[in-house]
């Protein structure tokens, strides 16, 4: 595998690469992110990953200082994975004007859900994933429905923006318990990794009660958030919306998802669910 660290060593390898599936993450990576990097195999060609943690899609008071940084073990785990390329620049190679810079603005559903919770971060993702596009030139790219609202809104830029890059989405990897595999899951201690589950339990809940026909989706996404409540979780929203434009869901919707996003000790957990009927 090689690893560039200026954008244009990269640029450099990329014109020689032929078809190019890139796999954008900020590092710290588990079977998730690797279950990603085998989509991106999939494609016949080669395969670029970024790390990059990105400060832009931080909010205040957020853990960006603190976001775990294990570079030396994620490239064993890419070299393991097959990987060509690994681009790993730092802060000053993609934010050199921090002052003037240019951004991408995302519509409206950057303030729903994660977004109501976390102003600017989308608008920081939707940028980032342009400039790294814009460097890496990748064919496709493969983004996880773990992060099912970042999964929109890239689809809605790159369709909105023509960007010529086919976005792929990749499902949810699972601990054995069901709960979604993720960097911050580092963050909790032993008795909140074992009442971690319960959110995933709570999404599977209200999943097979809409497949079982149930309409009163106040008193599902209610039900979720008092049983987690109840087990020492901070709920910041347990919603009910329909996959295309994640508009809220109503009854005789076909393809719905269930979103949830709570906060157990330190850090904020999210996860959901696809269900069509
Ligand atoms: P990060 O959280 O590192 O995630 C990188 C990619 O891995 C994203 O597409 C995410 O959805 C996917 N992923 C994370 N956990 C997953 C899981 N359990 N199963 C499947 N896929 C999973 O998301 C980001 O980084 C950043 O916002 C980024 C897109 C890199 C822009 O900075």
């Amino acid at each position: 595998m090689q690893i560039f660290t200026t954008v244009a060593e990269f640029r450099a390898w990329r014109k020689t690469a032929g078809y190019l599936a890139f796999v954008p993450t900020m590092g710290n990576l588990h079977e998730g992110h690797i279950s990603l990097c085998a989509a991106a195999k999939a494609r016949g060609g080669k395969v670029a990953v970024s790390i990059f943690v990105n400060p832009l899609q931080f909010g205040q008071g957020e853990d960006y200082q603190s976001y775990p940084r294990t570079f030396e073990e994620d490239c064993a785990k890419l070299e393991a994975a097959g990987v060509d390329a690994l681009f790993h620049p730092t802060v000053d190679q993609l934010y050199p004007r921090v002052e003037q810079q240019y951004k991408v603005e995302p519509p409206a559903i950057q303030d729903e859900l994660c977004g109501h919770f976390r102003p600017g971060h989308f608008r920081g993702v939707a940028t980032v994933v342009t400039k790294l596009f814009n460097i890496v030139q990748p064919d496709s790219a493969m983004f996880g429905k773990k992060d099912y609202q970042q999964l929109k809104v890239i689809e809605g830029m790159v369709a909105d923006l023509d960007m010529p890059v086919e976005i792929v989405p990749v499902d949810t990897g699972r601990a054995d318990d069901g709960l979604a595999l993720s960097s911050r899951n580092g963050y909790l201690t032993a008795e909140e990794r074992a009442e971690a589950p319960r959110l995933y339990r709570n999404l599977k809940k209200i999943a097979d009660a809409l497949a079982a026909g149930a309409t009163d989706f106040v008193q599902l996404t209610q039900a979720a958030r008092a049983d987690l409540e109840n087990h020492g979780w901070r709920v910041d929203y347990v919603e009910i919306r329909d996959q295309d434009r994640l508009e809220h869901a109503r009854p005789g919707d076909k393809r719905m998802v269930v979103l949830a996003a709570a906060r157990l000790g330190k850090p904020r957990l999210i996860d959901n669910l696809e269900i069509e009927l």
